[in-house]
């Protein structure tokens, strides 16, 4: 049986029922590996000091590397001890202190929480999960960016309805609005990397709230750590949440993209609009109707992202009362922000998936977009330039002509007979040949509009060259400053498994010389 490690105050044991409900162990399962990495640079760190003999120092790595080889191959903390031992700690911090001592004894054991607290040991795995989530949903954005682009490439010439308060509004390509996606999710990009320069800063050292008088060096372990700096003031390291908030709102609004980009697809995806066709293994069907091809796990992301966008509102409401210093109600931070990563990076891996495979159904877009009218607007510039007329006189010849088509059957402006088009002329004030009218009438396709427009950003072939280009472009850097963060932090940890296993060696070797 683990002794109780804390309680020496109280004179009884916490109600079962209570610690139940006060332990974070089943959340810390997430945390796990990173607490132990913490605990060896916390104890290497207090070997540098002379707290911890060479001796004792290799004594508790070695038991840590115990916990860590079981952890990892049991993998459910639930495991490590046996149950009744586990249900008499916390969190993982007191579990593995007190497996710790119960495997090398206090005299030794009873060391390794020497200057540290749990307010400082949680925030600090906190930050390392957190930085390792980053980087990863990085990738993840970044995968599905070069999906979007790869996807682009083939449409660069497939012709869809733009639409604005859900009617059609102008012609565009399925291109350009795939592009439209790459650069909003470019700048979910930009945000979450920003966040990382906030994260990666060492807590470790801050003890409970005030700092400690045995003297640490926060920097050895921050370094052993991949931290590139330190939270400084003790205070702010163990108490203040708002870096976790700014992800979580950065999580947030990356979802609230994806689930756009699902809302379109599920539209599109309907018999009425038929525009695309999700791959089979990316749609459901009905229970009841055989016919039914459902858009799930479109669905899913949709409702995956109002959850998340409740963890950011629970995280908000956890912290905005609360006084200064640590409190418990931060434990239940942990959940949702490791919960918010899971959906996170698993709907970024669907939606991958999904614009990796739907096809375009280019028939049922052309003809949508042919029948829309989408081309008033080309017809009326095209006008304006020939013939220097204000814009809003074109506006009320070309909305008379289309007035004129809807009466006789939805007609294409391409189809009103020459003597329609002069009676209609000839109501307004405009002095154009009639001729060349009919000609830009009748030219101006959907295919040809796009040529026509090509204004900075439209969907215009070559504009659409140089988006790509410029996306492409961005992508680099952050790819580069993505490796450049990993080699830091594998570096890193690679040392200070060196020195673990270093340290740890130490005392075999010794006793192999006796
Ligand atoms: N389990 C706690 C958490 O997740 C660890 C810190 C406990 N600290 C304390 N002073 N009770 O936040």
């Amino acid at each position: 049986m683990i002794d109780i490690l804390y309680r020496t105050r109280q004179k009884e044991n916490l109600d079962k029922d209570v610690l139940n409900f006060l332990s974070s162990l089943n959340e810390d399962v997430n945390i796990l590996s990173y607490d132990i990495l913490g605990t060896q640079a916390h104890c290497l760190m207090l070997n540098k000091i002379g707290i911890l003999t060479s001796d004792e120092l290799s004594k508790i790595l070695s038991s840590l590397s115990k916990i860590k080889y079981e952890s990892k191959n049991k993998e459910m903390i639930q495991n490590l001890p046996s149950k009744d031992e586990l249900f008499l700690s916390e969190d993982i911090h007191e579990l593995i202190e007190s497996i710790v001592i119960q495997d090398i004894g206090i005299d030794i054991g009873g060391k390794m929480h020497t200057g540290r607290s749990r307010n400082d040991q949680v925030i600090l795995d906190v930050r390392m999960k957190l930085r390792d989530d980053v980087i990863n949903i990085c990738e993840l954005i970044i995968n599905i960016i070069k999906s979007l682009i790869e996807k682009s490439k083939e449409h660069t010439n497939t012709i869809i309805s733009l639409y604005t308060h859900l009617q059609q509004a102008q012609i565009g390509t399925v291109s350009h609005y795939l592009l439209s996606y790459s650069f909003n999710l470019l700048r979910d990009l930009e945000r979450l990397s920003s966040s990382f320069e906030k994260i990666n800063l060492s807590p470790l050292g801050s003890c409970a709230i005030g700092g400690t008088g045995i003297p640490i060096d926060r920097n050895y372990t921050a370094s052993l750590l991949g931290f590139q700096g330190l939270v400084e003031n003790s205070i702010d390291a163990t108490s203040s949440r708002d870096s976790m908030i700014q992800y979580l709102s950065f999580l947030s609004i990356l979802m609230s993209t994806l689930s756009r980009i699902a809302e379109d697809f599920i539209l599109w995806s309907t018999s009425e609009f038929n525009y695309i066709e999700l791959s089979d293994r990316y749609s459901s069907t009905s229970s009841v109707m055989p016919q039914k091809k459902n858009p799930d796990p479109l669905e899913i992301i949709r409702s995956r992202t109002s959850i998340v966008i409740g963890m950011l509102i629970s995280s908000f409401s956890l912290v905005k009362n609360l006084p200064s210093g640590y409190h418990r109600d931060l434990q239940d931070l942990k959940p949702l922000l490791s919960n918010s990563a899971t959906i996170v990076k698993e709907s970024l891996l669907i939606m991958k998936g999904i614009i990796d495979t739907f096809k375009v159904n280019k028939k049922n877009t052309l003809h949508s977009a042919n029948k829309s009218y989408g081309v008033s607007l080309d017809i009326a510039e095209q006008i304006v330039i020939k013939y220097n007329i204000p814009f809003r006189k074109v506006h009320k010849l070309i909305g008379t002509l289309v007035q004129h088509a809807v009466k006789n059957k939805n007609i294409l402006l391409s189809q009103i007979s020459k003597e329609d088009v002069n009676k209609i002329l000839k109501f307004t004030d405009i002095q154009i040949d009639l001729e060349e009218l009919m000609v830009i009438l009748k030219d101006t396709t959907p295919e040809k509009s796009i040529l026509f427009r090509n204004s900075y950003g439209s969907p215009n072939p070559m504009q659409q060259k140089d988006m790509v280009n410029s996306i492409e472009k961005s992508l680099l850097v952050y790819c580069k400053v993505l490796s450049q963060r990993k080699e830091l932090l594998h570096a890193a940890l690679d040392n200070l498994e060196k020195e673990v296993i270093l340290n740890t060696n130490v005392n075999s070797e010794k006793n192999n010389e006796i």
